[in-house]
């Protein structure tokens, strides 16, 4: 089987004193995550779309939910944890005890702040999943990364040509995803920025999946302004 994770358990801290948590403002006339299921459950290879968000606003999104004429069919709406990993193994846990967890269950997991992914992006990633065991959605970087040790000077700056920057979905078999984490040290956990990482920290292959740059990750106000005039259009 195949499952969406919708990951919509932060609260957005860089996004300043907003009333809700980010995933919640409007952009392009609807809730971010609004947008974001619209284009999970349009997608008919997925037998689920799971969506995990802060405790305390569980009733707060199926309110959203019911609101918009999101099927309850589709979605189930749980907790997420207290990293955005921890979120992803509340999905696994939800997956297993509701579907059981077989070897090639898929997982699709995906930022509920990117609300311009694309069926071609999804559908992309359930094709190399299915290829290759695990993948990350990415676009090439444009700007020159470097990279500072101490934050003061540079030490190194990598070939632009070999970087690529990180989006979602990022997607795999679920129970491999589980047993490599569950083997990390604390100190490796700690240094967890994504899903992908646990993949590549095990000597596990990720494969790329053509991201597209308008596939944003709502983080700053001024994102905000970005994606409404990306929503806008696309409206
Ligand atoms: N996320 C999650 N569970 C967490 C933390 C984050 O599901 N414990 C989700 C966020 O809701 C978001 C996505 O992961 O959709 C990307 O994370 P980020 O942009 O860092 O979101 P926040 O943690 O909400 O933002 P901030 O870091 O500014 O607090």
């Amino acid at each position: 089987m195949i499952f969406g994770a919708i990951l919509a358990g932060g609260i957005g801290t860089r996004m300043g004193n907003v009333e809700k948590p980010k995933q919640y403002l409007m952009v392009g006339g609807k809730p971010i995550i609004i947008h974001t299921i619209e284009a999970f459950t349009a997608c008919e290879k997925l037998d689920k779309v799971i969506v995990l968000c802060p405790e305390d606003w569980l009733d707060y999104t199926q309110e959203l939910f019911d609101q918009y004429g999101v099927s309850s069919k589709q979605i189930a709406i749980i907790p997420g944890g207290a990293m955005r990993n921890d979120t992803i193994m509340n999905a696994i846990s939800y997956v297993e005890k509701n579907y059981g967890l077989e070897d090639d269950t898929i997982l699709l997991t995906h930022d509920a702040v990117r609300p311009l992914v694309t069926k071609r992006i999804i559908e992309d990633n359930i094709a190399a999943v299915r290829e290759k065991g695990a993948c990350d959605t990415v676009v090439p970087a444009t700007d020159t990364i470097v990279e500072s040790l101490d934050g003061h000077v540079i030490s190194h700056v990598p070939d632009r040509a070999h970087l690529y920057q990180g989006q979602t979905p990022q997607s795999f078999k679920a129970k491999e995803f589980r047993e490599l984490y569950l083997s990390l040290t604390d100190h490796e956990k700690e240094t967890l920025t994504d899903a992908a990482k646990v993949f590549v920290i095990k000597g596990r292959e990720v494969a790329l999946v053509k991201g597209e740059t308008y596939n944003v990750k709502i983080t700053y106000p001024s994102d905000l302004q970005l994606a409404e005039s990306l929503l806008g259009g696309k409206e």
